[in-house]
């Protein structure tokens, strides 16, 4: 088994490398990254000193990415993974990274008929319809209103029947049009492919920068005793998400190649849940709690652009196709991100 990676010296990439060199031993494993996130290149002695190949190139190179040869599996993580990105950045890299460099990915699998497992985001649901959303404010948190007049939408959280076709920010328009084509991919091209829309990830390995998730930005500000914001619905930080474990991500596409004939061609939610929720003042709380320091935090009561107010993830479809559930809570998350951005950790964080 032959096993490529995009984007496999990132955060979740590097995570996913590792746990199935240690499940797979014999596998033969690939990490393909152009180290463009900052703190990328930092992984890739780690990588190798466990035995993983890596390959220093760029999706967006079609010839550069086929000389790596044939594959059995692709798992495609290369992205600029930032909900901002094209909206305070240049739009034209982005679409350039996300769309044609996974155009070049699914040509590349599909030449190699290697079986693909696509990285999609939650935020390939419309910010509008998300904003939308009936909610009420409750002490710590904003919480979902019983009655919704969207599609996709219950107690459970938010399933992939809520609603896309509206705006959606750069990144998950960028996303999503990559699952458009996988389905063209897969008729015409024979393709066979799983999409995992996934919400926030978090854990070990992630640097704490604020473009990178907001769980470790907002632990490794409470850590250097830093400002935060609260932004947007009136500054109250209110607003909700649900945390991924990487651990449960890896556990869940190792399921999925166990699985694939009888999951190829599936679109899933995948994310903490319910149970693993959080506001922002909550978080602030647990940081409090874990760092023993407290911070400044300046309201900024307009939003920005792509904000929104409450998302968690129904992961009723993925739970029933393979029984998958996340193991770990947010909790969990924490500490195991504080054990790794500890200040007398001999990792060099990107400032
Ligand atoms: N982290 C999250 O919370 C989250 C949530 C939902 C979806 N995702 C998706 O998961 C995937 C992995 O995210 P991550 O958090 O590990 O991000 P990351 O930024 O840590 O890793 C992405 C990696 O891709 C590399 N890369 C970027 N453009 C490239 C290109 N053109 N060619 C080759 N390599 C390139 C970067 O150098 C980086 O190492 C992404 O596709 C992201 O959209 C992440």
């Amino acid at each position: 088994m032959k096993i490529l990676v995009t984007g496999g010296a990132g955060f979740v990439g590097f995570n996913l490398l590792c746990y199935l060199k240690d499940s797979y031993p014999t596998y033969q494993l690939l990490a393909y990254d152009n180290l463009k996130r900052l703190g990328s290149e930092q992984n890739v002695p780690s990588l190798l000193a466990r035995g993983i190949e890596f390959v220093h190139g760029d999706i967006r190179n079609a010839q550069e990415l086929q000389q790596v040869g044939a594959v059995d599996v692709i798992i495609h993580c290369a992205s600029d993974a930032s909900v901002l990105g094209g909206i305070t950045s240049s739009s034209e890299l982005i679409v350039q990274n996300n769309l044609l460099g996974s155009i070049n990915v699914f040509e590349y699998a599909a030449q190699c008929n290697a079986k693909l497992v696509y990285f999609s985001t939650n935020r390939i649901y419309s910010c509008e319809s998300l904003n939308a959303l009936a909610y009420m404010e409750q002490e710590t948190r904003f919480t979902l209103e019983e009655n919704q007049q969207l599609a996709g939408v219950s107690d459970q959280g938010i399933s992939e029947q809520f609603p896309i076709l509206l705006s959606k920010t750069f990144y998950g328009a960028t996303k999503y049009c990559g699952e458009v084509l996988l389905q063209e991919y897969a008729a015409y091209k024979g393709l066979q492919y799983v999409v995992n829309r996934f919400g926030v990830i978090s854990g070990k390995g992630q640097f704490g920068m604020e473009s990178q998730g907001v769980i470790a930005y907002w632990l490794r500000q409470h850590l250097e005793k830093k400002p935060l914001k609260y932004i947007g619905f009136g500054g109250s930080g209110k607003q909700v998400r649900d945390a991924l474990h990487v651990a449960d991500v890896c556990a869940l596409v190792d399921l999925q190649l166990q699985h694939f004939d009888s999951v190829q061609g599936n679109v899933f939610n995948a994310g903490g849940g319910y149970a693993n929720s959080f506001s922002l003042l909550e978080l602030t709380g647990y940081c409090e709690a874990l760092t023993g320091n407290s911070v400044p935090i300046q309201v900024v009561a307009d939003q920005r652009a792509g904000d929104i107010p409450i998302y968690y993830t129904d992961n009723s479809h993925v739970t029933a196709a393979l029984g998958w559930v996340p193991q770990r809570s947010i909790h969990d998350i924490l500490s195991d991100l504080l054990d790794w951005l500890d200040p007398t950790a001999k990792i060099s964080f990107p400032g």
